[in-house]
């Protein structure tokens, strides 16, 4: 009751024109509009909270199985949300259109702050264009909504059951849910404006709303603790800073992302820490990047520091907290509301070392705060509570040097000694759909690049003396790399005779249906690349994909075999020169994946332009490809690079192309 009167407060007031916050800012709220049809994305932020709205509204061309009117609104703090699916009241599927209506002030979206009782959130004016029903509110965590949203419309009935529905005065109505933690309550309030029909509530065993044609004024907030968001001038470096005025969506996009604490991975429907993907982040960006404490790049690696798993030194993939984390312990008969962690992937790991050592031995400001910022205690899990990040470090390294050392022993280096995902995980790095590494368990990233990499950080860090407890590290660590470097590639190899090649290609053309030419006269000799992973479910020792994982190797490793590295990058440089489906390269991009030389009807049909991994392209991969071939041609002009790289000018106009 005390909540509605809150809310019936805040219909007033953002009824009367007045900013519905009780402590003004001193900056004015970041926003920003991204259109992107069917959805309207609007991000919001001042000194309270941050919010992501996104409205669903279809078009004529959409899917409407999928596509339907929504309105959805994502809270990075506590990675929770609300949504409220809606349908045509009167008419079918595809007649109700929602947009959100410009208040007086020329936006979309307004913050709320109510100190008490606390609210944090925002609110809007939502338009119908015909009379629409309320079908399915969802309130709580994003996991829940995700679920929903892409695990096939998936309710959980104890989620559902604690949605109260209220009727409020003049026509306004309430959905409220109080979250597993008896603590938390999210509500979604909505009341009619300019004459609009005052919502109906049907009961029922579903409690639904009736609106009418028309705008609505919709106000969500929850009470959970808010996270420190870093301002665009606190996430860059100040050499970077142009940047917020040059390329305001991209700063303002990072910084939405971006908190004191940790970096988040893509709104709205990850909206948290992502282990991998923040560090991945980290390495791409980190030359615009602020350094020093409360800087982004320590965020990055506090955070991934923070989640390691104290028995095994696991990296953390993605952390499960808010409510959804309440609703995990419960499944599991547990009262808590402490954070989760995902120890599922193996990739992660060798991520940790190379931020450690890019920052804390590659920089001046690093270097500077390496006693500093080790000597941090953990307090994010409770399992780590005390432990210095310096110890964290220390247990991913040790697990490093374990999975690493039969490979690199002597007569070690068989495909039993490479890394393989974990036991009953499908799934085990970056791509990490079902079908994505086509049933392969030894993925070639990881092997060929990643462990390489994390092994010469680990040598470097030790050098620079900060294993001082495990001196004969950095030795190990060193020996083991020259192994993984020069050892591993060949495992993954394929080579496609020239003649099984075309006929390889054509009969993927004809059995994909692919629309465009088979460009089988670009194909001049054999086709040579590096699978996506070894053993796949039908016993193939490689799964046969040419794929952009190759960029991991060249922008993360300075390998030194000089043959091995012009045939390399030889083939790498054919493979995003020559169009799709003979290699990788298309109008849009290169296609992480093709399946072309698989022989195998399964990649033909999983590696599709539907595939999370399948034909499609991912924007950092480019990135990582054209930052990775810059680094290989910057050394053809340093000192350490004797040997001679062939084909270099090719590359040369790739990277100028990119
Ligand atoms: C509302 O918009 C939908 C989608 O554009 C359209 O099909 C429908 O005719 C519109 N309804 C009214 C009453 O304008
Ligand atoms: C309901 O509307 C009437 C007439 O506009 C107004 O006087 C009254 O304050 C409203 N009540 C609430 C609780 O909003
Ligand atoms: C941490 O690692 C240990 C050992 O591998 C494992 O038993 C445990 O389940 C892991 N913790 C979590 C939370 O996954
Ligand atoms: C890969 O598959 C082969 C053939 O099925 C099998 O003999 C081998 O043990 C597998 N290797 C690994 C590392 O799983
Ligand atoms: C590779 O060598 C270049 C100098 O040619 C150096 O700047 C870079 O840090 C090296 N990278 C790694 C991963 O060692």
């Amino acid at each position: 009751m005390m909540y509605l009167g809150g809310l019936v407060q805040l219909i007033l007031s953002a009824l009367l024109g007045a900013a519905a916050a009780d402590t003004a800012c001193s900056n004015a709220p970041s926003r920003l509009h991204l259109s992107d049809p069917p959805y309207d994305n609007y991000l919001y932020s001042d000194c309270h909270s941050s919010t992501h709205v996104v409205v669903t509204s279809p078009l004529k061309t959409s899917n409407l199985k999928v596509i339907g009117p929504r309105l959805l609104i994502a809270w990075p703090s506590g990675n929770s949300g609300a949504a409220a699916i809606f349908v045509p009241e009167d008419g079918s599927t595809g007649t109700l259109a929602i947009k959100l209506d410009k208040s007086e002030t020329g936006n979309e979206i307004e913050g709320i702050y109510v100190q008490d009782p606390l609210e944090y959130g925002v609110f809007g004016w939502v338009n119908f264009n015909s009379s629409a029903r309320l079908t399915i509110p969802i309130l709580g965590s994003i996991r829940t909504i995700r679920d929903y949203t892409e695990g096939g419309n998936v309710l959980e009935p104890t989620i559902q059951d604690g949605i109260v529905t209220t009727q409020g005065p003049n026509g306004s109505a309430s959905y409220c849910r109080t979250w597993f933690d008896h603590t938390t309550t999210t509500c979604l309030m909505f009341a009619p404006t300019n004459g609009a029909a005052p919502i109906r509530i049907n009961k029922g065993p579903k409690w639904t709303m009736t609106f009418g044609a028309g705008t609505y004024l919709f106000n969500a907030v929850f009470n959970y603790p808010q996270m420190k968001q870093l301002l665009p001038a606190e996430v860059l470096n100040s050499a970077s800073r142009s940047l917020i005025q040059s390329n305001e969506d991209q700063t303002t996009s990072l910084s939405f992302l971006s908190y004191s604490d940790k970096l988040l991975a893509g709104t709205w429907r990850f909206l948290t820490y992502f282990g991998r993907d923040s560090m991945i982040t980290l390495l791409l960006m980190q030359p615009v990047l602020s350094e020093g404490k409360g800087g982004a790049i320590e965020a990055v690696i506090g955070a991934a520091l923070e989640r390691v798993n104290n028995t095994d030194g696991s990296a953390c993939h993605e952390e499960v907290i808010g409510d959804y984390a309440t609703f995990t312990h419960k499944q599991a008969g547990i009262a808590s509301n402490d954070p989760l962690c995902d120890y599922k992937m193996v990739d992660t790991d060798y991520f940790l070392p190379i931020v450690l050592k890019n920052y804390l031995v590659d920089t001046a400001t690093g270097k500077s705060r390496t006693s500093d910022f080790l000597s941090t205690k953990a307090t994010f899990l409770k399992e780590n509570n005390g432990l210095t990040y310096k110890t964290l470090a220390e247990m991913t390294t040790n697990k490093i040097l374990a999975a690493t050392a039969p490979f690199a022993k002597d007569g070690g280096q068989k495909k039993e000694n490479l890394i393989k995902l974990k036991t009953g995980q499908p799934v085990g790095q970056w791509r990490d759909s079902a079908n994505g590494l086509g049933g392969g368990r030894i993925p070639y990233d990881v092997n060929t690049a990643l462990v390489p990499a994390a092994l010469r950080a680990i040598a470097q860090l030790s050098k620079s003396g900060l294993f001082p407890d495990h001196a004969w590290w950095g030795t190990f660590a060193e020996a083991y790399a020259s192994v993984w470097e020069d050892k591993t590639l060949s495992f993954f190899e394929v080579t496609v005779e020239k003649s099984k090649a075309i006929s390889d290609v054509q009969s993927y053309v004809s059995q994909s249906k692919f629309s465009g030419p088979s460009n089988t006269g670009n194909i001049a000799a054999d086709v040579t690349f590096h699978g996506l992973a070894l053993n796949d479910s039908n016993n193939q020792a490689i799964v046969r994909v040419m794929n952009t994982d190759d960029c991991f190797r060249h922008f993360l490793l300075n390998t030194t075999d000089q043959k091995q590295l012009s045939s390399f990058l030889d083939q790498t440089a054919e493979h995003i020169l020559q169009p799709f489906p003979v290699g990788l390269s298309t109008d849009v991009g290169l296609f992480v994946a093709n399946p072309a030389y698989g022989e195998n009807d399964a990649y033909i049909s999983d590696f599709t332009n539907s595939g999370y991994h399948g034909t499609v392209v991912w924007g950092w991969q480019l990135a990582m490809m054209a930052a990775g071939l810059s680094r290989q041609l910057g050394r053809c002009s340093g000192a350490n690079m004797p040997g001679k790289i062939s084909r270099p000018q090719i590359i040369l106009s790739v990277y100028a192309a990119s």
